[in-house]
């Protein structure tokens, strides 16, 4: 049997009351220490009630009449603003915001085709205007027919997903064809027939709008609704749930631009309303105790259809759960850590073309620092980086180096119109708005008398340089830079040097022009390890 197949259970209900209320000492010229105290007076005496509803198909609040299926049973919601405690904050206990949250009993096992919105009628579920229905999508599933046999698992993970975002062994957290980003792209083996899976909704805005809709017809009441799946989360252990569908709630709360009760502006608050719904009707709900459906009451202030339709500015009703997903530009952590590392590597790239958007130095410093926990001989550190930061640098470096390299063709007996194409072909320097030159410094290599040993010394430096630049260009990649390592400086060591005034013993090892990249790299075939490698 499964967990919606089980008896009728008695009403869960969770009455959640929150009451802030400033002592009355503290008026508007009390010390600080004073307003401290009544925050901590107010604070403690914020309450949480759970009252058990055992039995109770309805609502029940003390003093009021059961209500009648399908009619407002208690006229207008309570439409108590919500108030951060704090100085001044002065809610008598009777207006202390509170709502409540009851699971809805009476609810049968869910079949392919089957009407949510019907099943929920059919429950007598005692709503009222305003009141929100919080629905697990399992049931919306099941009803949509998003059932497969379990043996396609995997494939149906493959289908849904849109991107990986982290994969260890087994597990993968990927982003869905929704947006979510979830294990195993929401595909869920519990709370179906063993042998099964349920896959998320194709689209649980719309299921939501459907619910909310039949809802409206079968019983007259203009209700919220909010489709929800369990979901683990980056840095806190345990699951919640989380809003994947919404339809007539503000499914966000905008809190910019306002103050908190110390008067402080509130520059970055969004509260995730839906998400918070979501959560409140788990703890009724549960996971396994065939409850797949909440009703929240005394939120109706939160309930409706159209951006501010009760003077509130700050709420968005109508947009559904779809605003809930962080962009991809806005989304400071896209992918695991492994994966963030094995694609800042892949990242870099050659860059020869940049936008004119200075440089950040800080960036590069950053990138410095990458580049110099690079490998080398003998514990020492090779690596030095000349940062042109300065145009009047870049320019008198670019054009003596020109004058050097039109020397050395010139020398090679090349016309002055092939010089002229070759120079003109080798400007990516002069495109890029910041350069680096890196320089190699052997400091503490050994000396050994004899060619071989001395080449192959000399070498290991030169091969440990190339590993600081390729720290450098990868960690600017990751600072969203793009660069090219050319050889230029390599050539004309003297030149650089003098124009730099570098000492002797730095030897130039090419320059790297950095910058924001003006277009993608062209992309280019993946390469197959096998291709690199022998085995022995
Ligand atoms: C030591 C070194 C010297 C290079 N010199 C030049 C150069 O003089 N001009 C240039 O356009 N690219 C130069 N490159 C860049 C390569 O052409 C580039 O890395 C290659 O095309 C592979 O493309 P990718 O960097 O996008 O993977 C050099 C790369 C290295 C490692």
């Amino acid at each position: 049997m499964t967990a919606f197949q089980e008896p009728v259970r008695a009403a869960a209900q969770t009455s959640v009351q929150a009451s802030a209320q400033a002592s009355a000492e503290a008026s508007a010229e009390a010390s600080a220490e004073a307003r401290a105290q009544a925050s901590a007076e107010a604070r403690a005496r914020a309450a949480v009630e759970q009252a058990s509803g055992a039995g109770a198909p309805h609502l029940a609040e003390p003093g009021r009449p059961a209500p009648l299926d399908g009619a407002p049973p208690f006229g207008t919601p309570s439409e108590t603003p919500s108030v951060l405690g704090g100085p001044g904050a002065a809610v008598g206990e009777g207006d202390a915001p509170s709502f409540s949250v009851r699971a809805l009993t009476g609810f049968p096992e869910v079949r392919p085709g089957d009407d949510i919105a019907a099943l929920i009628a059919a429950a007598r579920p005692g709503l009222a205007d305003g009141d929100i229905l919080i629905v697990t999508s399992k049931i919306v599933s099941k009803a949509e027919g998003r059932v497969l046999a379990a043996a396609d698992r995997e494939a149906a993970i493959d289908a849904e997903t849109v991107r990986v975002v982290a994969r260890r062994g087994t597990l993968r957290i990927v982003e869905n064809r929704l947006g979510l980003v979830m294990a195993a792209a929401g595909v869920d083996a519990s709370n179906t027939p063993s042998g099964t899976v349920l896959l998320l909704p194709t689209d649980p805005d719309a299921s939501a709008r459907a619910i909310r809709a039949g809802l409206r017809a079968a019983l007259g009441v203009d209700v919220g609704v909010v489709v929800t799946d369990t979901s683990g989360r980056p840095w806190r252990s345990g699951l919640t749930d989380i809003a994947i569908g919404a339809d007539g709630v503000a499914v966000l709360d905008d809190l910019r631009g306002g103050t908190d009760a110390y008067g402080n502006p509130l520059t970055a608050t969004i509260v995730a309303t839906a998400d918070e719904l979501a959560a409140a009707g788990d703890l009724v709900k549960g996971k396994a105790a065939g409850l797949p459906v909440a009703v929240v009451r005394g939120l109706g202030r939160l309930v409706g259809d159209r951006p501010g339709d009760d003077g509130d500015e700050g709420t968005e009703r109508g947009t559904g759960a779809r605003a809930l997903v962080r962009s991809a530009g806005g989304d400071l952590f896209r992918l695991g850590t492994s994966e963030a590392v094995r694609e800042a590597v892949a990242q870099r790239r050659t860059v020869r073309e940049f936008t004119d958007r200075p440089v950040d130095p800080g960036a590069v410093r950053r990138a410095v620092a990458a580049a110099v926990t690079a490998p080398a001989p003998h514990h020492t550190t090779p690596w030095r980086f000349v940062l042109l930061e300065s145009e009047s640098s870049r320019t008198e470096l670019l054009d003596a180096m020109r004058d050097a390299w039109i020397a050395d063709l010139r020398r090679d007996g090349k016309s002055e119109e092939s010089i002229a194409k070759r120079v003109r072909r080798g400007e990516v320097l002069r495109r890029a708005p910041y350069l680096v030159v890196p320089c190699l410094v052997a400091d503490g290599s050994h000396h050994y008398g004899d060619a071989r040993r001395d080449t192959a010394e000399r070498e290991m430096f030169v091969v440990a340089m190339g590993a600081g630049v390729q720290n450098l260009l990868v960690a600017l990649a990751g600072e969203g830079l793009g660069s090219a390592w050319v050889s230029s400086t390599m050539f004309c060591r003297d030149v650089v040097r003098s124009v730099l005034a570098l000492p002797e013993h730095w030897d130039p090892m090419g320059a790297v022009a950095v910058g924001h990249a003006a277009a993608p790299p062209k992309e280019r075939p993946g390469r197959e390890p096998e291709a690199f490698i022998e085995v022995r």
